[in-house]
């Protein structure tokens, strides 16, 4: 998509559709009055015979209206002007673009990027906007054998501001928010592609590409040997029962002092996840394709960072592999040694993600970091306690949480803190190893970051846990791209 800034009256441009603002109940926005006046009274005579309220969620459409150049007006509800905050902007925004899209038009001038939205100002409106066009209009078309195209395609989206002066300003921001939605786009696809193509070794060539484009961006990716002369035991015990083999991949992005350490992303990347021998109910088993949402955000994070040539270091590490079931499979009780040397007992192979992580933060030492994060579609108990809008966040440093927090706060992709208490911890004892793989019915979401916890040790450590909020599902079934928006703007806020 093509993105423009603009300023000037609405019945002076020259645009298949100028799209405007009406509040509840039947309240004219700025840019609606200058269209009503310049048609002489035409929108408020419609909107008079009652087929417009404002109210959020309608539209109308609007042909040849007098005294103005455009060939549409569409007319777009925001709900009660004062009401108007984070969540319904964006809201109404999406409502924008889906109803443009439904149209005719190739392209619009969309005048909603003026609304007032109190403690947000004109570059996180245009920046917002930016995302959700993209958000909106992305569908998933690569495996259909037909009408994989739109039949006629939005090619331009012209967004205003009140003043010439702040022009430039929103450059900057459509080229961050450009960057982030081609993230977010990345991720998406990868998430959506089925596990029969999206395997370790797909994920695998896929970071190798991203990093073909990028001077600043290494890829090294490890084979299963590899891993056991590192003694990734735990992260080996789920992939054995697969005949599809392992990754690690690692993804290296260098682009600020030798002497600044490193963020770095861990991205859960169970390509599929039956369970294993402790097998899934069939039942939206299809899901459990998206158990790589982790991987595909942070391969859709720092496909962003290179993009914008942030000056970061920051690492992405993605175990990847299948959970199946099989002969060679691990069972229930299995004791395994993790790369840290503490044992594992194995009392529910589908407690997996955790197995795989936990491997992988012990690898994050060698590089020294600032910051760890890691990213993982854990539990099913987190979609229990947040349902599908917030992030789980847990976390070892306070300071981080917050950051995160903010970050999620101000990209409108927000996460939601759960305590990580000692008094969890004894929920992972074993009778026979240092520590067992679940840690019973209550707090599921606690204990399997307590868990991950007992691994990163003296790191600055944070989990997210995206069950919930990775993919939707029922008729809107598709990946969110969450959370590259959040992770995204943490590292913007902390190079700012
Ligand atoms: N990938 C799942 C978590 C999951 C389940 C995410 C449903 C989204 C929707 C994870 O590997 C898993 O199976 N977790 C188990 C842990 C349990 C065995 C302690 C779960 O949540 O049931
Ligand atoms: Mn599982
Ligand atoms: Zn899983």
């Amino acid at each position: 998509m093509d993105f423009n800034i603009k300023s000037g009256s609405p019945e002076k441009q020259r645009s298949a559709c100028v799209i405007v603002g009406i509040f509840s109940s039947r309240l004219l926005s700025h840019p609606a009055k200058a269209i009503d006046k310049a048609s002489k009274q035409y929108l408020s005579t419609v909107i008079r015979r009652g087929d417009m309220d404002g109210d959020k969620g309608q539209y109308l459409l609007l042909h040849n209206v007098p005294g103005v150049i455009a060939d549409r007006v569409l007319l777009i509800g925001c709900g009660k002007e004062r009401e108007v905050n984070d969540r319904n902007y964006r809201e109404i925004i999406g409502n924008s673009i889906s109803a443009l899209n439904k149209t005719g038009a190739l392209e619009g001038i969309n005048y909603l990027s003026e609304l007032n939205i109190k403690g947000r100002d004109l570059n996180w409106r245009i920046k917002q906007a930016v995302e959700i066009v993209e958000h909106t209009l992305y569908q998933f078309n690569e495996l259909k054998s037909k009408n994989k195209k739109p039949r006629r395609p939005l090619r331009k989206i012209t967004f205003t501001v009140p003043t010439r002066r702040e022009l430039s300003k929103c450059e900057t921001a459509i080229k961050y928010a450009c960057a982030i939605a081609n993230g977010v786009k990345l991720a998406r696809d990868l998430a959506n592609y089925p596990s029969n193509i999206c395997t370790p070794s797909y994920l695998a060539k896929q970071a190798i590409k991203l990093g073909k484009n990028q001077n600043s961006l290494n890829i090294n990716v490890l084979e299963e040997t590899d891993m056991e002369k590192l003694g990734m035991g735990s992260l080996l015990s789920v992939s054995q029962g697969s005949s599809t083999p392992a990754k690690l991949i690692t993804l290296e992005y260098k682009a600020s002092k030798k002497s600044q350490k490193p963020i770095v992303i861990i991205g859960k990347g169970v390509t599929f996840d039956t369970g294993g021998i402790s097998i899934k109910p069939s039942q939206a088993m299809d899901e459990m394709k998206y158990d790589m949402c982790g991987a595909a955000s942070v391969m859709g994070t720092i496909s962003a960072v290179a993009e914008l040539g942030l000056p970061v270091n920051i690492v992405g590490i993605i175990p990847a592999t299948e959970n199946m079931p099989s002969g060679e499979a691990t069972k229930p009780g299995d004791i395994f040694t993790s790369m840290s040397g503490q044992t594992v007992e194995v009392l529910n192979t589908d407690a997996e993600g955790r197995l795989i992580l936990c491997d992988a933060i012990t690898y994050s030492k060698k590089y020294n970091p600032e910051v760890v994060i890691d990213i993982a579609t854990l539990t099913g108990a987190c979609v229990v306690a947040l349902g599908k809008h917030a992030t789980g966040l847990l976390s070892n440093h306070n300071p981080l949480a917050r950051e995160l927090i903010n970050a999620g706060e101000e990209s409108g992709d927000r996460a939601w803190q759960l305590p990580l208490w000692d008094e969890y911890q004894q929920q992972l004892n074993s009778p026979f190893a240092d520590i067992a793989n679940i840690g019973g019915r209550d707090a599921g979401t606690i204990t399997a970051a307590c868990f991950l916890s007992r691994f990163a040790e003296k790191l600055q450590w944070a989990h997210l846990d995206i069950a919930g909020t990775a993919w939707l599902s029922g008729n809107k079934k598709g990946a969110t791209g969450r959370p590259v928006s959040l992770l995204m703007q943490y590292i913007l806020n902390k190079i700012k």
